[in-house]
């Protein structure tokens, strides 16, 4: 990692990608910087395209969120992301991935992992970890060892970050998988704060919680954005307005239509994302 150059803004603006340099920069004085780059990136199943030659640039500190009908391939992309596919015989994975200046595909899966945290639908706590062990396993699993004091700032630092210090301060020692949905979601997203990812991936976080545990999901993605980038799938088109800065349509394996959520939600340009918001799809 770290020989690649950061490479050149995207002449073929992904679609209508307003985000990429040139477009924005006529706009604005200082334009938004990416921390993750898409570059023709496709993934197949058994020689099946699912997702098709996507160009997107994600901006740091913001929050994007990924919409799209059940099965056009949302999850296959922020996994691509992640390198879950890399043990999977079926899947194919072409194009490339930028972190910074980065080439993803040319670092180790670990390497990857270190640096982009994933919470998936349905969380995954340790469940034989217990809270702080939780917070604490991206050091526990890499074999690096920590003072007791180290451990007690980090877990309460992160789950201070993560919303979640005042429901578990007495609990530290309770199972990881005892705790509600909200709060296992919540666990896992210190859990990835605890090591310092610079980018976090949700997919559908809230899809299984009840109104009061998605908000403080929302609340807590919104305050995060100040000190991380956060890439969400999400089904629920009234969170995407809600709380992202910019959204992704995605319709049967293509990229649609990338912008800024107002954008989006106000003067979607193509039709299929305007019948998409309008509930005619998905
Ligand atoms: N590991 C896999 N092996 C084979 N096919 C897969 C695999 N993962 C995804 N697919 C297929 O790829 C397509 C896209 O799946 P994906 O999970 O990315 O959709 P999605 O947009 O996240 O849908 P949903 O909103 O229902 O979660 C589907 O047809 C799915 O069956
Ligand atoms: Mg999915």
């Amino acid at each position: 990692m770290g020989q690649n150059k950061f490479p050149k803004p995207i002449k073929k603006a992904s679609l209508n990608n307003n985000l990429s340099h040139r477009s924005y920069a006529s706009k604005i004085a200082s334009p938004p910087k990416y921390i993750l780059r898409a570059e023709d990136l496709s993934v197949g199943f058994s020689g099946k395209t699912v997702l098709n030659k996507i160009n997107m640039d994600v901006a740091e500190y913001a929050v994007t969120a990924i919409m799209g009908p059940s099965g056009c391939g949302k999850s296959t992309f922020i996994r691509a992301i992640n390198r879950m596919h890399d043990l999977d015989d079926k899947a194919t994975v072409s194009g490339k991935l930028y972190l910074r200046k980065d080439d993803l595909f040319a670092a180790s899966a670990m390497e990857v992992r270190r640096r982009v945290g994933m919470v998936f639908q349905k969380p995954n706590p340790f469940p034989s970890m217990t809270v702080a062990e939780n917070v604490l396993a991206g050091y526990t699993l890499n074999g690096i060892s920590l003072k007791r004091h180290e451990k007690e700032q980090l877990v309460e630092e992160n789950l201070q970050k993560a919303a979640l210090w005042s429901e578990m301060k007495d609990r530290l020692h309770d199972r990881g998988n005892f705790l509600s949905g909200g709060q296992q979601q919540r666990l896992c997203i210190a859990r990835s704060l605890a090591i310092k990812v610079e980018i976090l991936l949700l997919d559908e976080p809230t899809s299984a919680l009840d109104p009061l545990a998605t908000l403080k999901i929302e609340n807590l993605i919104q305050k995060l954005k100040k000190e991380i980038t956060i890439l969400m799938v999400t089904h629920n088109t009234g969170q995407a307005s809600r709380i992202s800065d910019y959204t992704a349509f995605i319709y049967l394996g293509e990229l649609i239509e990338y912008n800024k959520t107002k954008k989006i939600f106000t003067v979607p340009k193509d039709k299929r994302t305007e019948r998409y918001l309008s509930g005619k799809f998905g």
